[in-house]
């Protein structure tokens, strides 16, 4: 089974899924909201059901979610109602695809550690901004989780329970983003049994 088939898969029981951490959550949609100024075009890749871009979109002047999942978009697009901004849009495409468009912020929420290209999104993503347009991550360092990630993790993707994963430290993600060229402005380190960063970077 390919990503694509495995997420389409899991998208039902992903939106029925309660966010796992809401105080973490919150508190990085709270930083997203400080840099997210009103009048900034957003493109959140990997975007998923949508609930990240129902709580920012109405912040900001246009935001359109991709996934490369389209029972995923068709879940977010059923979320569109006529109460949101009539500037959320939602699309199918891979995460290196950056639709043509000029974007103030790029956001990758629980994405990067999927992708096995993640050098080629990284460089799509910073051809893409503008010099001082922002880079807004949340990536999961399975390296620096519990030891027995790496005995479970084969079992639960033999078993299809489980998406290819890029395992990398927090080192290693750094290294990733100032190698794209970006400059990191801010992290929040959210500790779990697989830890997650949370990065706000800029095109210098
Ligand atoms: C863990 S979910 C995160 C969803 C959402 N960003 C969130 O934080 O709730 C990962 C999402 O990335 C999407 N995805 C996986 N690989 C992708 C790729 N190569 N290009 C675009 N989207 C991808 C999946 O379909 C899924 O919706």
């Amino acid at each position: 089974m390919d990503d694509t088939a495995f997420w389409d898969k899991a998208a039902p029981k992903y939106a029925k899924e309660a966010i796992s951490d809401k105080d973490a959550y919150n508190v990085t949609l709270g930083r997203m909201r400080h840099h997210l100024q009103p009048h900034f075009n957003v493109l959140e890749l990997g975007c998923g059901t949508g609930s990240t871009a129902l709580e920012l979109s109405p912040g900001v002047a246009s935001y359109m979610g991709t996934d490369v999942s389209s029972v995923m978009i068709d879940i977010a697009r059923a979320k569109l109602t006529d109460d949101l901004p009539g500037s959320l849009s939602f699309q199918v495409g891979q995460a290196h695809d950056i639709p043509d468009s000029t974007y103030d912020a790029v956001l990758a929420l629980n994405l990067l550690h999927l992708l096995p290209d993640v050098e080629t999104t990284l460089s799509a993503i910073y051809d893409a901004l503008p010099s001082g347009g922002l880079f807004i991550a949340k990536t999961a360092l399975l390296k620096d989780g519990k030891w027995f990630l790496g005995l479970a993790l084969p079992i639960m993707q033999f078993l299809g329970k489980a998406p290819s994963i890029r395992s990398m430290t927090e080192a290693e993600l750094r290294t990733l983003l100032l190698d794209a060229g970006f400059e990191m402005i801010e992290d929040i380190a959210q500790p779990d049994i697989a830890p997650r960063l949370f990065t706000v970077c800029r095109k210098p």
